[in-house]
């Protein structure tokens, strides 16, 4: 008693159905569940009894039954309690919830197991997405391991190594448009509209979104069935932030949470048209021509999900803010020292934005909040070692070696 619906005008298609965009208006779409029948199954199943990973959910998903799973082991990724951090920025309870830890090092996995799952299900043999780099190293992945063929496009020149790096290993047909990521964008919608063996897999596929939506429940479940105060994520093209709050709504609705966290999404200055529309109070975005920002993975002008992610934002009674490159690598820096955690630009702008609104006095010192980091350091080792310090050379000499960690002045003052 599954269906896909329109998020506008709510025309409903089938479960099985190959639709990326409503046939009569236009608009994207959500899996719908009958919530009866989903609380009986729930009730009949021995869900709790699995660890923590998307398929412990596997009776959310809108999967058959009899249907075998594509997966690499994604989800269950650390809930970290930041006691330095929080220190740091006058917060109590502030927890990161590491989403570096998946098979590819990034979140995308959670929609990539489910997706390709249903790919599969569905019959297809050609999977394809338009990518900043994060989806198409998990898409590539999961084509891989389910033996099918992957195209990616991506934006010319500005892909982190890391990420094309994984693209490429895994096998997939790259593609680098000379363009921006929301021109690679419209080029796989067009071919997905006309070659309808190509099956596409951005999170425009409510599939994927479906398998995200395990990142709120997660949260919960590791906070012992509660939710926090508030959940900070990076934004780009607005899929997860529509996923976790689905998750949580779910949850909600099913009894296993009372309350529901305040959603707020950080993007980079120089590609923020939903944070825009939050700030004008407006239900519309105007897209970004020219998105600019060191952070490449949310490098986005004009998020294919934004309704959804401006519904989220609202009903949660939530925020969205800006933050400068500046304020994205910083945190990246403070959050690696200090609590040993490394992740890519983008994610670290979920803690950019939390310290923005600590000190704007938005968000409440009292607060359990939880920060999305949603990919892994190692994706973009450039932007690493570039604003870091540099290796110091030395002569393979103990005594030169002592000399440049300053030991040998020590020495001498104890002598002294
Ligand atoms: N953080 C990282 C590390 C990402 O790779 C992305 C999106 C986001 C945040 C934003 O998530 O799009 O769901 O709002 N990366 C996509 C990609 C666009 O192609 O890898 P979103």
């Amino acid at each position: 008693m599954t269906h896909q619906e329109c998020i506008n005008c709510k025309t409903t298609y089938g479960i099985d159905e190959i639709v990326y965009f409503c046939k009569k208006c236009g608009d994207i779409l959500e899996i719908k569940f009958d919530f009866k029948e989903l609380a009986q199954t729930l009730k009949e199943s021995d869900w709790k009894k699995k660890p923590l990973s998307v398929w412990r959910y596997r009776d959310f998903m809108p999967i058959h039954e009899a249907t075998k799973v594509v997966t690499l082991s994604e989800g269950g990724t650390g809930l970290h309690r930041s006691e330095r951090l929080g220190a740091e920025l006058g917060l109590k309870n502030l927890y990161v919830k590491n989403e570096g830890e998946n098979p590819t090092g990034s979140f995308k996995d959670r929609g990539m197991t489910v997706g390709v799952t249903k790919a599969v299900e569905l019959g297809a043999r050609h999977v394809i997405c338009a990518s900043t780099g994060n989806t198409s190293a998990s898409l590539a992945a999961y084509a891989a391991r389910a033996g099918i063929k992957c195209t990616v496009l991506i934006p010319s020149g500005k892909i982190a190594y890391g990420k094309l790096s994984q693209a490429m290993i895994h096998g997939a047909k790259v593609l680098q448009v000379k363009g921006n990521f929301d021109q690679a964008l419209e080029f796989v919608l067009k071919l997905a509209e006309k070659h309808k063996d190509i099956y596409l897999l951005n999170s425009i596929n409510p599939f994927r979104i479906e398998g995200q939506k395990s990142l709120g429940y997660e949260i919960c479940e590791q906070l012992n069935n509660e939710a926090p105060d508030r959940i900070i994520v990076p934004v780009g093209n607005a899929g997860n932030i529509s996923a976790i709050w689905k998750g949580l709504t779910e949850f909600h609705k099913l009894g296993y949470i009372k309350t529901l966290p305040k959603m707020t999404g950080i993007q980079a200055a120089g590609s923020a048209p939903i944070v825009q529309a939050i700030k004008t109070n407006s239900d519309k975005i105007i897209p970004v021509e020219n998105p600019e920002t060191v952070a490449t993975a949310i490098r986005i002008g004009a998020p294919v999900s934004w309704k959804k992610a401006i519904n989220a934002i609202h009903e949660s009674h939530g925020t969205a803010e800006t933050v400068t490159d500046e304020e994205i690598l910083d945190a990246q820096k403070i959050l690696a020292r200090i609590e040993g955690i490394f992740v890519e630009p983008a994610s670290a702008s979920s803690i950019a934005g939390l310290k923005k609104l600590v000190k704007s006095g938005v968000i409440g010192k009292d607060e359990r909040v939880v920060c999305v980091t949603t990919g892994h350091g190692l994706k973009d080792p450039d932007t690493a070692v570039k604003m870091s310090e540099k290796p110091l050379e030395v002569d393979a000499d103990i005594s030169a070696i002592e000399n440049a960690l300053g030991l040998k002045e020590r020495v001498a003052i104890l002598a002294r």
